[in-house]
């Protein structure tokens, strides 16, 4: 099996390591040493702003604490998934077996992060997930070991779906990228638009990541809903923004957050009055979110995002379980039971780890104006994810 070490960029976290790759083979020494933090994510296509924003997020956390958690000084070994499922089994692998990491961060793809997750309850190693949502996770798939710092497609889906009921839509046409991430949003609103007297005119797909919409969007002006229900993200949620105001539908647009998360200011007027539902809003009202965004945007000269927070949560997640066995990452079953106990106060607003290790969180109504989104309301309160098939022992 070939592996392409460019893919790795081992360097040092906020406490200064060398910046050298460790061997393969790990020095008795390595205990002692930093914590090895593997970050799988994807720094290059159409999810790099959001792969970059939860390292930004974490490493932001990370250095909140003097570059320490549990009394241990940190390191980041990065890896780009390239958010590509077929090759996320071979740098799993690498990351925990040929870089030794002892605490898995990834990912952003539903796809990628099933994969991720099978190798990693394989090996027992603490794992979270810092942005992908596949329900499968913490359903059928759930561990011991896993924990998820951002959200359920289903949940988020629903959320929203009850939004959209509320502000009186009743005939919704859906679009997405066909992959598990956009078939469970798709799914999770339906679920709770159908259920509230809701009628679904269509259900359009396209292929991930591509960004060819024109005929999709010639379709919804033939089928005349009263909304359009849509997720993308990243580079492509830009595009279609664009691509939906250029092709002056007049019928109003909505999703989960994160099709505007990250792009509100590159969107500039064909993002105005779209309306999503999401566990985050910069403009949130709480001394977390005022500390962070000010922390945030000082260090990186741009406002933080959802992905950002998703990052910081796997720090403050991460703080709880090292904390609580001084740094002894060999101590997995303590460090799993006290991330399992988890609740913190997060920019989001109250966090707590449900009993599948998904969140427990409020959904915001949002409304991007200007190139900022406007927070309108509580959407959905302390929503607990669906935990069905979860068996934890
Ligand atoms: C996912 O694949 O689960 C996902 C990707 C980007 C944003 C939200 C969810």
């Amino acid at each position: 099996m070939t592996f392409d070490r460019r893919k790795f960029l081992v360097y040092a976290g906020a406490a200064g390591a060398s910046g050298i790759a460790m061997p393969f083979v790990r020095p008795s020494w390595a205990q002692s040493g930093a914590i090895r933090v593997g970050l799988l994510l994807p720094y290059s296509g159409t999810y790099a702003p959001l792969g970059e924003a939860i390292t930004r997020g974490l490493e932001l956390f990370v250095k909140s604490q003097g570059g320490k958690l549990g009394g241990r000084d940190v390191t980041f070994v990065k890896v780009d998934d390239e958010s590509a499922p077929p090759k996320a089994t071979e740098l799993t692998t690498k990351l925990l077996q040929g870089e030794k990491a002892d605490i898995l961060v990834g990912t952003v793809h539903s796809g990628v992060a099933m994969a991720m997750v099978k190798i990693a309850r394989e090996q027992g190693t603490p794992t979270i997930v810092p942005n992908a949502g596949a329900d499968a996770i913490t359903r059928g798939m759930c561990g011991e070991n896993i924990f998820r710092t951002s959200f359920a497609n289903g949940a988020v889906g629903e959320a929203t779906g009850l939004a959209m009921l509320a502000a009186g839509h009743r005939k919704a046409v859906t679009m997405t990228w066909k992959y598990a991430a956009g078939e469970e949003m798709v799914n999770g609103f339906k679920r709770a638009f159908i259920k509230g007297g809701g009628q679904i005119l269509k259900d359009i797909t396209v292929p991930f990541p591509d960004v060819e919409f024109q005929s999709a969007l010639a379709e919804i002006s033939t089928l005349k809903p009263d909304s359009v229900y849509s997720f993308f993200a990243g580079g492509g949620a830009l595009k279609f923004l664009k691509d939906y105001a250029a092709a002056k539908l007049g019928i109003p647009l909505w999703g989960p957050g994160f099709l505007t998360d990250g792009v509100e200011k590159a969107a500039g007027e064909a993002g105005n009055g779209v309306k999503t539902v999401l566990h985050y809003v910069d403009a949130l009202d709480n001394p977390q979110n005022k500390a962070f965004v000010k922390d945030f945007s000082g260090a990186y000269n741009v406002m933080p995002d959802v992905y950002a927070v998703q990052g910081w949560d796997a720090g403050q997640l991460l703080k709880v379980g090292l904390d609580a066995v001084a740094g002894d990452v060999a101590k997995r079953k303590e460090l799993n039971a006290a991330m399992a106990k988890a609740a913190f106060a997060s920019p989001r607003g109250p966090f707590r780890m449900s009993t599948s290790h998904d969140v427990v969180q409020n959904y915001y109504l949002r409304e991007l104006k200007g190139g900022a989104n406007a927070w309108l309301g509580v959407a959905a309160k302390e929503l607990a994810p669906d935990a069905t098939g979860c068996k934890l022992n």
